[in-house]
């Protein structure tokens, strides 16, 4: 696979599992055709979603560390979700050991877990890539990859719909920024229709 960064793409060979690796082409990918169809900014789609997942297979001692390190401030919800934590280890590995500078990037690697509220048109995008990359097996992936195509605020409540139900479903934590996201998203469609 092509990619205007051959040095990261190297780099996060060395740090990620071959299916792990192979799932970061796969993001960058989709990212690129999704910023492509929805015009947002396809070098940063390119980076954002190669990058997204450099964190994913350090242990989560070591991104406790990185994250307490940085000062920012872990929430309890945060705390007992170790899952996320690549994601805010990747922004800050992103940001102070490869020097990516723009922040739109950033955030997007930071959010592309938990969503938040008022999402950048390219954190939707690579938050969606990451679902729909052509790796990606779930029962509905293919109606996801659809929808993510026309309408990525669509896309983004029928996921922000599916996760949560099964979060509270499964009695686990569901964290402040994926609420917000879902929050966000539910009310612009409840406007919208009562216009
Ligand atoms: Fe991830
Ligand atoms: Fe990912």
């Amino acid at each position: 696979m092509k990619t205007n960064y051959p040095e990261y793409a190297q780099l996060l060979e060395t740090r990620l599992t071959p299916k792990r690796y192979k799932h970061s082409l796969n993001v960058m990918e989709r990212a690129v055709e999704l910023a492509r169809i929805h015009g947002a900014d396809t070098d940063k789609a390119e980076l954002a979603g190669l990058v997204h997942d450099i964190e994913k297979n350090t242990t989560p001692k070591i991104l406790l560390q990185t994250i307490e390190k940085s000062g920012i401030l872990l929430s309890d919800a945060d705390l007992f979700s170790p899952q996320l934590w690549h994601a805010t280890a990747g922004f800050l590995y992103a940001r102070d050991v490869l020097h990516i500078a723009d922040p739109d990037v950033l955030n997007a690697i930071r959010y592309h877990t938990t969503g938040r509220a008022d999402m950048s048109l390219l954190e939707k995008v690579v938050y969606l890539a990451d679902l729909t990359s052509a790796d990606r097996e779930y029962s509905d992936v293919r109606e996801m990859r659809n929808l993510a195509d026309v309408d990525l605020d669509a896309a983004m409540f029928y996921d922000m719909q599916y996760i949560i139900g099964d979060l509270v479903k499964h009695g686990k934590l569901l964290h402040p920024d994926t609420l917000a996201c879902y929050h966000q998203i539910a009310l612009e469609r409840a406007r919208r229709a009562e216009r």
